[in-house]
């Protein structure tokens, strides 16, 4: 089966075009148009001028995806499109795009959740599912032949899966029984992991987007040498829950660093504090997983969303995971589909396509009328 699917919720233009056959599913081509530069000098994103970006970028990057792969619209089997949650303007210009080819080419459509595309990128025949503690970052992938990073095949996943989701707008612990089957054990009460990198990145002025800025700062932290010894609170790790806050973290870096205003022209603290900041996130990230794999006893642990490109998170969620329950698999997509893109919405299309009765099938065909944007789609 080839999927055609089209990704807008936010400031990536996203077309990709899939083929799942015999439990693989493999990208044939995976266009993503991002808006960083346009965004940064606003700290976040504009919705109205995202907007005027993907209306210009679409076509283009959809007529792309095509070309990449080689294929025109006689080849797609089944159209995938973000319809939320995300920003109602961007969401609009995938949503009309993707309904318009449906239309003009008399193809299936269907209305995918952001949270279950980035769930789904797991499922993609990518470098991307391990067992052991090889992780893979986006330098590495590039040489994947001296690496010992394994391919997987998506029957190879299995169920229950505890996926944690880090996103910009989302933290959530979910916990799936069987494909499409989602329950949210716990979640962010305030801001999510990603928007709180984000916050500190602004606090710190290192630049947007926070999260690789933050995680380079921490990088070059040097713990035995520095002047600036930090610790911040570790927010719900006591609770007995696996919900999690994240605003009275951004608050103590905030705090910290009015005291000191003059040192935030100086590397080395914000050095430190970025490395204290993420490490407690990460802290929080892993500490309430691990719980919640010891109550729901999971046959894999999945990470998913924009924060699962952080190297040190990939890197000590599989030390635990590896160290506490080591007969349990761990999960990570491939660092070039852990922001947004379209392949993983084209994933997620395709085990929600398979599952349908035939009668549900010929009805997509209708769904071109039926499709709308939904900011707060729940899962
Ligand atoms: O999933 P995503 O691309 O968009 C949403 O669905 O929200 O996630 C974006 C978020 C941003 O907050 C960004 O700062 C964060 O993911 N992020 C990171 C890293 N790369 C992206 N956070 C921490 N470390 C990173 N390396
Ligand atoms: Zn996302």
């Amino acid at each position: 089966m080839i999927i055609l699917a089209i990704e807008t919720s936010c400031d990536e233009t996203a077309c990709a075009i899939v083929s799942a056959k015999n439990g693989e599913i493999k990208i044939l081509s995976n266009v993503v148009s991002s808006q960083i530069k346009l965004h940064a000098k606003w700290g976040g994103v504009v919705p109205n001028l995202a907007a005027r970006e993907h209306l210009k970028n679409i076509t283009p990057v959809i007529e792309t995806s095509l070309k990449e792969a080689g294929f025109t619209s006689k080849d797609i089997d089944v159209i995938g499109v973000t319809s939320g949650p995300g920003l109602i303007p961007a969401l609009l210009i995938g949503v009309n795009a993707a309904k318009t080819l449906a239309y003009v080419w008399q193809k299936p459509l269907l209305g995918i959740h952001h949270i279950e595309g980035h769930i789904y990128a797991n499922f993609i025949n990518e470098i991307s599912a391990i067992s052991n503690n090889q992780f893979p970052n986006s330098k590495q992938i590039k040489n994947t032949k001296t690496t010992n990073y394994k391919l997987q095949t998506t029957n190879q996943i299995k169920f229950p899966i505890l996926c944690l989701v880090v996103s910009g707008g989302h933290t959530q612990l979910v916990l799936m029984k069987d494909h499409l089957q989602y329950k949210i054990i716990g979640q962010t009460l305030d801001d999510a992991a990603g928007e709180a990198f984000d916050k500190v990145a602004r606090i710190l002025n290192i630049g947007y987007p926070g999260g690789p800025k933050v995680s380079e700062h921490a990088a070059v932290h040097k713990p035995k040498t520095t002047n600036y010894k930090l610790t911040f609170p570790r927010p719900m790790l006591s609770k007995n829950n696996f919900d999690f806050s994240f605003s009275g973290l951004k608050t103590a870096v905030l705090y910290e660093t009015k005291k000191h205003p003059s040192l935030l022209k100086n590397k080395s603290y914000v050095a430190a504090v970025c490395h204290e900041f993420q490490q407690a996130s990460i802290d929080v990230l892993i500490a309430k997983t691990l719980k919640a794999a010891e109550k729901h006893r999971p046959k894999t642990i999945m990470l998913a969303g924009g924060v699962s490109a952080n190297t040190e998170l990939r890197k000590q969620l599989g030390i635990a995971i590896t160290k506490f329950i080591p007969n349990t698999k761990y999960c990570i997509p491939a660092p070039n589909l852990t922001g947004d893109n379209a392949a993983m919405i084209a994933a997620a299309t395709f085990f929600r396509f398979q599952k349908m009765s035939e009668t549900q099938k010929k009805s997509t065909k209708e769904n071109w009328k039926k499709i709308t944007a939904d900011a707060n789609l729940k899962m």
